[in-house]
């Protein structure tokens, strides 16, 4: 579809954003929907980010999605938190919405071309619920009522530590370099969801999911994010690894010979994309286009395994 006058847009403010997967994904969505919207990209400075925020707004943007350095920071520059950015502490996605004919908020893109006079920012959080259809979809596993080895304690590690929990995850083991942050997510997910048996350390029977929340794999340098003394693959169901670039990490290759069901992150991208569209335009994101948008983008065109 041809960019005219009555072009919508959305896009991601990040810092980096050069390497978001974000745009292909979106704009194969958005052909797919027959939508005239564009979805851009943004490199924001986290200064800007509330004067960018503001922007958007005026400029009756579909929606935003933040990524890193901006979801926590979004929480003060937003007008309205969605219960699930209050409750993941975190904001990966904005909803502009305007004042309806019968007096109530809706999404901008259900408004017709009429100027919209009143219009507010609602922040929402879809990563969260992203990791769960990552796990079942992707790597066949429901976590209600497994045994957890979650590796990372930073902003991904906890998002995805209360997530399971909140799923209803048996045990759940917390390893991170930095022990002090396990210690303070373990007293959250105490405080919010009693019933899950959280330690900090490692299992010393197998656990049925292991999963990589740290950073360590991005670069082929990278060490395991484990003490391979402390904890072996071996009796593991399941890993899946937040990273999706490179496709295989070690840590996954190393689950795949150890016998393991596994998954990359790319499906986290995904899913959370997909809620962020589905929010914005009220329509079924067409997954299976944003996918092959994805695997184009971040892989080329060589066939995956
Ligand atoms: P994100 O938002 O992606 O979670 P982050 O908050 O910076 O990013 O967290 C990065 C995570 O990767 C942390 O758990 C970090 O461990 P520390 O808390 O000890 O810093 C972990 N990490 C980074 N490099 C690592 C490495 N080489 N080995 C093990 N863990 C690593």
């Amino acid at each position: 579809m041809e960019i005219n006058a009555t072009t919508k847009l959305c896009a991601v403010l990040g810092q980096p954003i050069h390497h978001s997967a974000s745009p292909a994904m979106q704009n194969a969505a958005l052909k797919e929907l027959g939508l005239n919207w564009r979805y851009l990209a943004f490199e924001v400075d986290p200064k800007d980010l509330k004067a960018v925020i503001a922007g958007a707004k005026a400029m009756r943007f579909v929606g935003l999605n933040l990524t890193v350095p901006h979801k926590l920071m979004a929480l003060e520059w937003v007008d309205i938190v969605d219960e699930s950015a209050r409750f993941w502490g975190a904001i990966n996605t904005i909803r502009f919405e305007g004042r309806g004919p019968d007096d109530e908020w809706v999404p901008l893109a259900k408004l017709g071309a009429e100027p919209v006079q009143e219009v507010r920012s609602r922040g929402f959080n879809t990563d969260a619920d992203a990791i769960i259809r990552a796990l079942r979809e992707d790597a066949r596993c429901e976590v209600r009522g497994l045994r957890v080895l979650l590796l990372g304690a930073g902003g991904a590690g906890r998002v995805a530590a209360l997530r399971l929990a909140a799923e209803g995850v048996a045990e759940l083991y917390l390893v991170n370099r930095t022990q002090d942050k396990c210690n303070q997510i373990a007293l959250e997910i105490n405080r919010a969801f009693p019933n899950v048996r959280t330690v900090v350390g490692y299992p010393t029977t197998p656990v049925d999911l292991v999963m990589n929340a740290t950073s360590a794999g991005l670069n082929p340098q990278d060490p395991l994010p484990w003490d391979v003394s402390r904890y072996s693959l071996k009796g593991t169901t399941v890993a899946f690894d937040m990273i999706y670039r490179p496709t295989k990490t070690l840590f996954l290759a190393m689950a795949e010979g150890a016998g393991c069901r596994t998954a990359n992150g790319l499906g986290m991208l995904l899913f959370q994309g997909a809620k962020s569209l589905e929010l914005w335009s009220g329509q079924v994101a067409p997954v299976e286009v944003m996918r092959r948008a994805l695997l184009r983008n971040l892989y080329g065109d060589t066939p995956q395994e």
